[in-house]
């Protein structure tokens, strides 16, 4: 276990640094949620029949807790997470987690790994937080196909730095016209283990190639935008922020949701959520991707079919700068948050 105080917050990075305490709440054949409690972290001892191990009955959940300037520690938005995990547990045929339990959670491990919660920086304040990973999972042994007897739902939390590499820089995607993230009727609105599972292959084979992530296109006609490895995506287009529409198989990003809430009323821009095909992507001006772990990542280029097109001479561009200030300026608690979305948990 590495203790806060051997940390070099300068240099976190998106990696995997375990803290001292998780939560942990179990879930019996009666179908009710235990209200669960602070733990020290371990591991978890599983039947080799478990649900999730054998059939991927599970899902998670992402968000982060940063620290102000006054040193106290905030959360982003928690209830969203905690609506949709519940949309999660419907689809999955997992009991539904009350809210209370979910929330309760994460303040009581944001609060005891407040030490692991990077300490605010003024000159770099963007890019470090704590990540907290709620997740649930069918513990409970079964050997047919069907939901599990009993549930785990775990919060565990890692210090982390940018989700890319080199921070609020330009990435390179590449276009996949041979993998697909969701189809309809699937999981893709949800942040179910398995769809995580199946985007590992493409991914390894585009960084490879030397590009960050995989744009998605539809199943369908293999023309329009989806997502952006675990991302949303944007583009700014004549004068109107664009980002696909939310149709089933979209994650219903809770930033894809800030950004839009943002760009209307803070900064007074059209916003559409529509179809976006590849060729309108190609003319835009400004491209980003969005995601608790992506915070707001400009894109600097698309490569689809043999050929690179940039977007905004592959830097990133003014607008999608704009709007990655004002969101992490309200994550930390210094922005007048107008709308709710910062929560104060504990002093550092
Ligand atoms: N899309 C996928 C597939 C994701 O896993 C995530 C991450 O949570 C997102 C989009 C962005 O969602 P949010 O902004 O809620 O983190
Ligand atoms: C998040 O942004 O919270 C995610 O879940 C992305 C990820 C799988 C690291």
């Amino acid at each position: 276990m590495v203790e806060p105080h051997e940390i070099n917050w300068q240099e976190l990075s998106f990696a995997y640094t375990p803290t001292k305490y998780m939560f942990i709440a179990r879930c019996g054949a009666d179908q009710k949620w235990q209200e669960g409690e602070v733990v020290p972290y371990q591991d978890i001892p599983m039947s080799p029949a478990a649900c999730v191990l054998n059939y991927g009955q599970g899902l998670f959940e992402g968000l982060k807790a940063f620290s102000g300037k006054d040193d106290k520690i905030y959360l982003f938005r928690p209830e969203e997470n905690a609506m949709r995990i519940s949309e999660g547990c419907e689809r999955l045929c997992v009991p539904p987690l009350p809210v209370e339990i979910f929330l309760n959670g994460i303040s009581e491990i944001a609060r005891a790994n407040r030490e692991y919660v990077p300490p605010f920086r003024e000159e770099s304040f963007s890019q470090g937080s704590l990540y907290i990973r709620p997740v649930i999972w069918g513990t409970g042994p079964i050997l047919g196909v069907a939901p599990a007897p009993s549930y785990t739902f775990v919060i565990f939390a890692c210090p982390v730095g940018a989700y890319f590499k080199k921070g609020f820089q330009a990435i390179k995607l590449k276009v996949t016209t041979e993998y697909f993230r969701a189809t309809k009727g699937g999981t893709g609105y949800i942040k179910a283990i398995g769809n995580y599972a199946t985007g590992m292959l493409p991914a390894q084979i585009a960084k490879k190639e030397g590009f960050q992530e995989i744009l998605y296109l539809d199943t369908k006609e293999c023309k329009y935008i989806e997502e952006v490895g675990a991302a949303n995506f944007f583009c700014y287009l004549n004068g109107t922020l664009v980002t696909p529409e939310l149709d089933g198989r979209i994650l219903p990003g809770i930033t894809r949701s800030s950004i839009l809430e943002l760009a209307q009323k803070r900064l007074g821009l059209k916003v559409e959520e529509r179809k976006v095909s590849l060729e309108e992507v190609f003319q835009s001006e400004e491209a980003f991707s969005t995601g608790t772990a992506a915070v707001v990542s400009p894109v600097g280029s698309i490569f689809y079919k043999g050929k690179e097109h940039l977007i905004n001479g592959g830097e990133p561009g003014p607008l999608t700068k704009k709007l990655f200030e004002i969101l992490v300026n309200i994550q930390h608690g210094f922005d007048p948050d107008h709308y709710g979305w910062s929560q104060e948990v504990c002093q550092r």
